[in-house]
């Protein structure tokens, strides 16, 4: 069921205010890229590290990026200021409060382990403090948090099972594995084993594909590794076949406008293909991806996008209603949710 009041009768000026206060979940941040480099200064310090930059100024200056791998080339190096359990838990809180302050009632978060275990730093202490702070944020906040391990394209498919498998005594924390990191030339199906096995734990499945890679990738996330969600995927739109594969089988799309932005997949924002996505029929949703480097959490994202695209109040409840359906919470979770964002929009004055 939709709102009873026709959201027609929402202005396109209240809209901005709208998409800030409507209730929304948020499928496709990585928390590593929540890390401000307020926080990145403060846990270098912390740990008797330094960060090369000279202050935050700097380092936010050096946030230019070409391409994808030269954004992951710098968010790489800033990992290195996370040694601890409460390191992880600190940047978790952080990413938790502002999404909270966003209206945010639902987070999948993803993380890796590969990153830190690389530099000596245990999956247990990543997921300990990654878990208990999205317990705190549960209690303290009233905000779901989940957490998706994703496992990093570009290393072997022998180093994926060594991250499942030290995250086994974690599975209860866990609710799904994803893949990331530099996309082109590295396609899904080197992990189909790995994503069987976790599929075989239970563990729900997404990946990134279609974001600088072409759609043949997407065709074999979905294929060889069974995906639920694809994470971008804004590539599909250049194969007809393929948009009526996601449509018809209503595989989700968690989209990050300001990420392809800030990476380069579409030159403006007004170019992206968010609104044609929609037209098709397809499950898309907006997300941060990683807010501390792109300029944004996912109100920014919303506001950016809609003032781009000329985005109206009926789109806004598509998205916030597509964010809640995609998302891996139970059906009676999502029923409520829905019934939540209906009264929203009712009483939205
Ligand atoms: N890891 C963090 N952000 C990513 C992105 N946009 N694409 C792939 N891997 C990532
Ligand atoms: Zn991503």
């Amino acid at each position: 069921m939709n709102p009873m009041k026709p959201i027609q009768s929402i202005s396109p000026e209240r809209l901005p205010e709208l998409l800030r206060r409507m209730p929304k979940a948020e499928l496709h941040m990585h928390i590593e890229g929540s890390l401000e480099p307020e926080l990145m200064f403060a846990l270098a310090a912390r740990n008797g590290l330094t960060v090369p930059y000279d202050d935050v100024e700097a380092l936010r200056r050096a946030y230019v990026f070409g391409n994808l791998q030269e954004f992951l080339d710098i968010y790489h190096a800033g990992t290195m200021v996370l040694r601890c359990e409460q390191d992880f838990y600190d940047m978790t809180w952080a990413y938790l409060q502002r999404a909270a302050a966003d209206h945010v009632l639902h987070t999948e978060i993803f993380f890796d382990t590969q990153t830190h275990t690389g530099h000596g730093v245990s999956a247990d202490v990543v997921i300990s403090g990654l878990h208990r702070a999205c317990v705190d944020a549960q209690a303290q906040l009233g905000i779901s948090a989940s957490l998706i391990l994703c496992f990093l394209r570009h290393l072997s498919e022998a180093e994926a099972f060594e991250a499942l498998e030290q995250a086994m005594p974690h599975l209860d924390k866990l609710v799904g594995v994803g893949l990331a990191s530099s996309e082109l030339g590295h396609p899904p199906e080197k992990f189909a084993r790995v994503f069987a096995k976790a599929r075989g734990l239970g563990l729900h499945l997404v990946a990134h594909a279609g974001e600088e890679g072409p759609p043949a990738y997407i065709w074999s996330a979905l294929d060889a590794l069974k995906v639920e969600r694809i994470d971008h995927g804004v590539q599909a739109m250049k194969d007809a076949a393929l948009v009526a594969r996601l449509v018809k089988d209503k595989i989700p799309l968690t989209v990050c406008p300001l990420s392809n932005l800030k990476l380069r997949v579409f030159p403006q924002l007004a170019q992206h293909n968010l609104v044609q996505m929609l037209d098709a029929g397809l499950v898309a949703t907006v997300n941060s991806d990683d807010p501390a480097y792109f300029g944004g959490y996912v109100n920014e994202n919303f506001t950016q996008t809609f003032a781009a695209l000329q985005l109206t109040a009926q789109h806004a409840y598509q998205l916030a209603l597509n964010s809640f359906e995609a998302s891996f919470l139970d059906a009676s979770v999502k029923l409520a949710y829905r019934h939540r964002l209906n009264e929203f929009f009712e009483t939205f004055v």
